[in-house]
């Protein structure tokens, strides 16, 4: 029997691949132009780092970590998200004694156990970005810059670029009461989840999709009037730097993030076409994280991308394939000939590809939907004059050279 890949993990194929190529080859030179530079951890970490650093009582730490205990008898799990991996590997390798300023990236995938649908997935990958040991306001700004010129350069419609500050550990406990108070009298609609999460974390009841907990928390207190005078003053200055690098934006007071560790400055990016599952980034402030995990007092900032929802937004992305078929001949001294012609052209750097064990007519028919833009024959009449048969597929017009002369013409048509 056929076994197939597993629910919610999907394969990427040979025809996806030129748009991931074009997402991540974007990102990579957009991070270039801001400084940032690429850190890889491995996708699987002691179960305890995600405990630690996304908090026990949120959905992805509780519900969706793929956990399991390994030969040796450790706890482990499959990273359902980069930042806490980032920061243990900034932590263990003592990056910011060499570099009290870290601008890291990492591309790669996450493992969370979710419903699948359209746009969510259990397999996911996600473009990370962590920006350590920075206080100020404008850095804030920058990150959110550098997430919305991503976007922008993936040409992806609709942007909307929603802030919200979540305050210091101080004024959110102000917050939190008001909003207990409030939830108080709310707890007969709200979902199981909630009216549990209502004592624990009232923050996350106010971005439950679940209709009757959006009721609920309509006319809910709006955590911006609780700010105190740092954080009020950290998110008008993000606001003012935002419009310095002419980043639009709106304010979303109800914006919490799914996971513990943020503070003040918190954002997301939605893009137009994507159904329900709209946010194509989200991120934020950390202030306490990094020592939270072990680390030195350094605050961070970061973001990341789904890439498979980018990838459903993104138009057909042809593989450049700038090069050459080579159609074979059945006689020996002159299919010798036309390996050797293969040869040289991959030597020269040129992409070429020839198909074995076809007629003429089916490598011709080959050729023709190959994506190359360039056909070369070289039958018996041609290895006797030493010239090949270059033929435009685009044009079907053909042309014949000198041998000695192919590669250079090869080169000039191809540039064009
Ligand atoms: P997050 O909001 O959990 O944040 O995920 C970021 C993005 O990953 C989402 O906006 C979405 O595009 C994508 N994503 C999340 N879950 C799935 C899924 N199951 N299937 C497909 N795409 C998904 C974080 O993960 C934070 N670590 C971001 C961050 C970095 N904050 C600070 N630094």
């Amino acid at each position: 029997m056929e076994i197939k890949a597993i629910r919610g993990m999907n394969d990427i194929l040979p025809g996806d691949i030129a748009k991931w190529h074009f997402v991540e080859n974007t990102a990579r030179r957009i991070f270039h132009l801001y400084g940032f530079s690429e850190l890889r951890p491995p996708v699987l970490e002691r179960t305890e780092l995600f405990f630690r650093g996304i908090g026990d009582d949120t959905d992805v730490v509780e519900k969706q970590m793929y956990t399991f205990i390994d030969k040796s008898g450790t706890s482990v799990a499959l990273r359902p998200e980069a930042t806490a991996s980032v920061l243990r590997s900034v932590i263990e390798h003592g990056l910011l004694g060499m570099d009290p300023i870290q601008k890291i990236y990492s591309i790669g995938p996450m493992f969370r156990y979710e419903r699948p649908q359209k746009g969510r997935y259990r397999q996911f990958h996600q473009i990370n970005v962590e920006r350590l040991g920075e206080d100020s306001p404008s850095s804030d700004a920058e990150t959110l810059s550098m997430a919305y010129d991503l976007a922008s350069a993936l040409g992806l419609g609709g942007l909307r670029m929603e802030v919200n500050s979540l305050g210091c550990d101080e004024c959110r406990q102000e917050f939190k009461k008001t909003l207990m108070a409030f939830l108080q009298d709310k707890e007969k609609s709200l979902c199981s989840d909630c009216s549990r999460r209502m004592k624990t974390n009232p923050l996350r009841v106010l971005d439950c999709k679940v209709v009757s907990c959006r009721q609920a928390v309509e006319g809910a207190p709006a955590i911006e009037n609780f700010l105190c005078e740092g954080c009020r003053v950290h998110y008008e200055k993000v606001q003012s730097a935002l419009m310095a690098f002419d980043v639009p934006f709106e304010k979303n007071p109800r914006l919490v993030r799914g996971l513990d560790y943020y503070t003040r400055t918190t954002f997301e990016l939605t893009a137009e076409g994507l159904g329900s599952q709209n946010a194509v980034a989200g991120g934020g402030r950390y202030d306490n994280l990094i020592q939270t995990l072990g680390g030195p007092d350094v605050s961070g900032i970061g973001f990341a991308f789904g890439l498979e929802r980018i990838i459903m937004l993104l138009d057909q992305h042809a593989p450049e394939k700038n090069g050459c078929f080579v159609v074979l001949q059945e006689d020996e001294a002159v299919q010798k000939s036309s390996l050797e012609l293969l040869s040289m052209l991959r030597s020269a750097q040129i992409p070429a590809e020839a198909a074995f064990d076809k007629s003429f007519k089916a490598q011709m028919r080959k050729a023709g939907k190959s994506g190359y833009p360039l056909c070369l024959i070289l039958g018996q009449a041609e290895l006797e004059q030493s010239i090949v048969t270059i033929k435009d597929l685009q044009a079907s017009s053909q042309i014949q050279v000198p041998r000695a002369e192919v590669l250079q013409k090869i080169r000039s048509m191809l540039d064009k």
